[in-house]
């Protein structure tokens, strides 16, 4: 008998990578769909009003155009609770940027020539699209993202801070950021008579676009199928559909032939969401002893007219430290702006950036080592619902991180430390994403010719999930993870949630590994007599999923970072970066310290670099493009280390995993930023941390 290598916890390479960098990897554009056409998305140029008139006479004369479509000759969709998906269903516009008409011809060039010949009237309203405290607009939403309540209470925050010995109050400031995923999105939609629906599209939820597709065209479930083998980066913005995604499915109907659409880059920063900004004011109540008697977080954000999505930006506070007296809020204001969405750890980045750096603030305050202020203010349970932690090991994070980095002997004054023009400076912050998981089914099949086939509707949008969940269902099996084929990507495989929340693996591993201990089960009933046709079964993890108990379940971190700062200009450039995370049992440590390091990298983005600048005069970005929209390159990052504990967990599914797709940024941009203060004494509260912000 031999002995079959576990492969969960192995360094196992992408099992698809051959094929991606082999160029054979097929993205939603690439699908080979005989006799398609294009569309171009027409966009509106001004921030609210009505499209009065269409001139398409000169489009319509250019040779190879088939159709101008508008809101008078595209199918009527079904009410959707995503108004912004509404496409071309009204001529009124509640953001510039929105899609007002589009072009299908016989290529892509030519829909975009004759989309330019269109000429469009617009009844022109006056709009508001600058996001400002005071607004009476601006309202507290009963739920956020996530169905987080909008405000939670403890205590009375008020008279705590009036009685605290020493108190901060202070307000941050995020900008609106873009998503930017490496491939643009991209969609093919090909009817099949008017009830059934293929769309190859970029996504992170196969299984939830085609759910809410059907729905729109009013078709029953199972009717649109959505293909997506390989998805180039999500972000977030790819976790539901967007309004190219629509586009493509419309105009395939209304001209009867498949239709390909493809965002140019500049068309994605209008069209497929970004993050809101956020002003945020953190109030923190202490003893002089560093224990925290007061938490107040306020985080004010903005969304289109259309819907009032608000991010969860003070949910990390819920989470992070005791204090009796706690509020947590959020609040919101609908403005004439393009929607904004989930864009990589929505809320717990810009939040986590709020209050990690006012725990540091707080440590100067107080003369106090910023991680000894954390270890002091450790909940002993969510200090919110009162609920046990699942696993919570930020304080072994911290001092494993500390060691590591070499935090020990720090001199915690500022503006010390000079080499040359340049002041270095070392900081700390701490960072938590919530673990969590949903239903999810999968089948695993025995293949009469030899080998497995485990069949689950989930997206690999780079992160190697592929992989992963075939290291689960080979361990499962018992078989070498060669014997083992994962076809994922496909809706059709049966529910499954998002590559998104960090709750994929989590999610998908636990159906995989309840699909292939069923089959396991089964072939060993048979004693390995495998019936002709090969033998199947599935996994349904709704009941399990439901059946947990109450745990407050999270995984942590801890980030340390040291920059320089250049005395005469303000550069600043980041030389270290170091993360200790703790995220339950890591299923491929190749794969998950990619992860956790590009979580780190996008920190660091967020940090120095990126930033959408609104202009309240049109109500959209002036920015549109990545030469003017920086995201860290190559040359802004150096070292950027990703470490993690071992750390058991029983409460979380049977692989014992929690997510790490977003760990690595949560509490990037704070450690950065108090770098920054320790280099220089310098404390910049608004990101990106630009030169003029430091000088
Ligand atoms: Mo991620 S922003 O939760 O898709």
């Amino acid at each position: 008998m031999t002995t079959i290598q576990r492969t969960v916890g192995a360094e196992v390479a992408r099992v698809e990578g051959r094929e991606k960098v082999t160029g054979t990897a097929l993205y939603a554009y690439e699908y080979p769909v005989p006799d398609a056409l294009y569309a171009w998305a027409i966009q509106s140029t001004i921030p609210r009003g009505r499209v009065r008139a269409l001139d398409t006479a000169a489009a319509l004369a250019l040779p190879g155009v088939v159709a101008v479509l508008d809101s008078h000759n595209v199918f009527r969709l079904r009410p959707t609770d995503a108004p912004e998906l509404a496409v071309l269903q009204s001529p009124d516009i509640a953001h510039r940027g929105q899609i007002v008409a589009a072009v299908v011809a016989d290529t892509y060039e030519t829909a975009r020539q004759a989309a330019a010949a269109v000429r469009i009237e617009y009844d022109v309203d006056d709009h508001d699209s600058e996001l400002m405290d005071g607004d009476p607009r601006i309202f507290v939403p009963e739920t956020v993202n996530g169905g987080h309540p909008g405000l939670m209470e403890k205590g009375d925050v008020e008279a705590a801070l009036a009685a605290a010995p020493v108190v901060l109050d202070v307000t941050y400031t995020t900008p609106p950021e873009h998503t930017s995923t490496m491939e643009p999105h991209a969609t093919i939609a090909v009817w099949d008579g008017d009830d059934s629906l293929t769309l190859y599209n970029g996504d992170q939820g196969p299984w939830m676009t085609a759910d809410r597709l059907a729905a729109m065209f009013g078709l029953p479930e199972g009717a649109v199928r959505v293909v997506a083998d390989h998805t180039g980066g999500g972000f977030g913005s790819k976790a539901v559909p967007r309004p190219p995604t629509v586009l493509a499915a419309l105009a395939a109907r209304a001209v009867g032939r498949p239709v390909k659409v493809a965002a140019t880059r500049q068309q994605m920063f209008t069209m497929v969401s970004y993050r809101t900004p956020t002003l945020q004011r953190i109030r923190l109540g202490a003893e002089r002893t560093g224990k925290l008697t007061a938490i107040w977080h306020d985080a004010l954000q903005q969304s289109s007219t259309l819907t009032p999505y608000c991010e969860q930006t003070v949910t990390p506070t819920r989470v992070m430290y005791a204090a009796r007296h706690r509020r947590t809020v959020h609040r919101l204001a609908q403005l004439d702006v393009p929607t904004p969405s989930w864009m990589r750890a929505p809320g717990e980045a810009p939040g986590m950036f709020a209050l990690e750096s006012a725990m540091d603030e707080l440590a100067v305050e107080l003369g106090m080592d910023p991680i000894e202020l954390r270890v002091v203010n450790e909940p002993s349970v969510d200090p919110e619902t009162g609920h046990p932690f699942s696993s919570r090991n930020l304080v072994a994070c911290l001092r494993e991180g500390a060691a590591r980095f070499g935090w020990a002997g720090r001199d915690p004054a500022p503006g010390r430390r000079r080499e040359g023009n340049w002041l270095v400076g070392t900081g700390v912050a701490a960072g938590n994403y919530p673990a969590l998981t949903r239903p999810s089914t999968a089948t695993a099949r025995a293949e009469p010719a030899g080998g497995f086939t485990v069949r689950i509707a989930a997206s690999d949008i780079g992160t190697g999930a592929r992989t992963a969940l075939t290291q689960v269902a080979a361990d499962e099996l018992g078989v070498e993870i060669d014997r083992v084929t994962l076809d994922i990507g496909r809706s059709a495989y049966g529910q499954a949630p998002w590559a998104g929340g960090s709750m994929g693996l989590s999610s998908w591993g636990w159906a995989v590994a309840k699909a292939c201990r069923a089959l396991a089960k089964r072939l060993d009933e048979l004693s390995g007599a495998l019936p002709p046709g090969g033998l199947e079964a599935q996994g349904d993890t709704t009941e399990d999923v439901e059946a947990r108990g109450a745990f407050s379940r999270h995984a942590f971190g801890a980030q340390f970072a040291e920059v320089r700062v250049d005395a005469v200009t303000g550069q600043v450039r980041v030389d270290r970066l170091l993360g200790m995370f703790a995220a339950g049992r890591i299923i491929n440590p190749r794969t998950a310290r990619s992860q956790l390091r590009g979580g780190m990298c996008m920190g660091l983005s967020t940090a120095l670099y990126e930033n959408l600048e609104t202009d309240p005069r049109f109500g959209d970005f002036a920015n549109h493009d990545l030469a003017t929209y920086h995201i860290a390159a190559h040359a802004d990052v150096r070292d950027v280390q990703a470490h993690w504990l071992e750390e058991d967990d029983d409460e979380l599914n049977p692989m014992g995993s929690k997510g790490v797709g977003e760990l690595g940024i949560v509490g990037t941009a704070a450690a950065i930023a108090n770098a920054v203060y320790h280099a220089t004494g310098v404390r910049v509260r608004d990101l990106p941390i630009t030169v003029e912000r430091v000088r």
